[in-house]
């Protein structure tokens, strides 16, 4: 896979060399290239925003310069991406549909955000998306880029070690939250480890993993149980 980030600040993209992406990169797996936007500016104070029509407080990058970038950066196969907290919102699901792409291009905007053209010229051209985190504003589009990254970039064949680990994970196709996980010592500050994961009875951990992912995906996330579907549950899901 190709994935290119474009930002005013590159550099809030070096996590992107550690760790299993990093490793994902230098072995040829993920083809990541991060781009700085004002290479693309043909003023001398590389000038990328400008003031918002209609008023305001706040700063609009201009849709002059980000053309220039991203009529460079897409082919066809290119799916575009932009982080704004007035997008759709990015989950498990988005993560491995775009895991399914050859190219995705990131466009990470600043200030108020990118002129609204930008978007909309794209997407009668190609793929755009359009994506929010969650219900808060960052201060730009840089940290949505890592993670949408870090989110696809685990689920490419090759990437973690052993593929069994993404298997049972919180938002996985049970969705549920996981389940509490332990290790050594089996007691630690006082506090034991529920009996049954010491009792070597396979079919009662997985019950007990499977009830304790529920109780915890009713207590924290009410919103999924409402999502689950009936055929989902078994009859002692039910009696929970
Ligand atoms: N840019 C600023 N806030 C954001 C958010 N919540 N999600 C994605 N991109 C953003």
């Amino acid at each position: 896979m190709r994935i290119d980030v474009v930002s005013i600040f590159p550099e809030y993209l070096a996590p992107l060399d550690l760790s299993l992406v990093g490793k994902a990169r230098t072995s040829g797996l993920l083809d990541l290239r991060v781009h700085d936007l004002r290479d693309w500016t043909t003023d001398r104070h590389r000038t990328v925003d400008d003031t918002p029509f209609g008023g305001g407080a706040g700063m609009v990058m201009r849709p002059d310069v980000w053309g220039t970038a991203l009529d460079e950066l897409l082919d066809e196969d290119a799916h575009l991406l932009v982080p704004t907290p007035s997008g759709e919102p990015f989950t498990q699901r988005t993560a491995e549909a775009l895991a399914g792409e050859s190219h995705l291009v990131l466009a990470c905007g600043r200030y108020e955000g990118i002129d609204a053209r930008v978007a909309e010229h794209y997407r009668s051209h190609g793929r755009v998306t359009e994506f929010s985190l969650g219900d808060y504003v960052l201060n730009g589009g840089e940290v949505a880029a890592l993670v949408v990254v870090e989110a696809v970039a685990r689920l490419l064949p090759g990437v973690v070690g052993n593929p069994e680990s993404l298997v049972e994970e919180s938002h996985g196709a049970a969705g549920l939250l996981e389940y509490p996980v332990y290790t050594k010592p089996p007691t630690w500050a006082g506090l034991g480890v529920p009996d049954v994961l010491l009792s070597g009875h396979h079919a009662r951990i997985a019950r007990w993993r499977r009830d304790t992912a529920l109780e915890r995906t009713a207590a924290r996330r009410p919103d999924l149980v409402a999502g689950l579907r009936v055929e989902d549950l078994d009859a002692h899901d039910l009696a929970l």
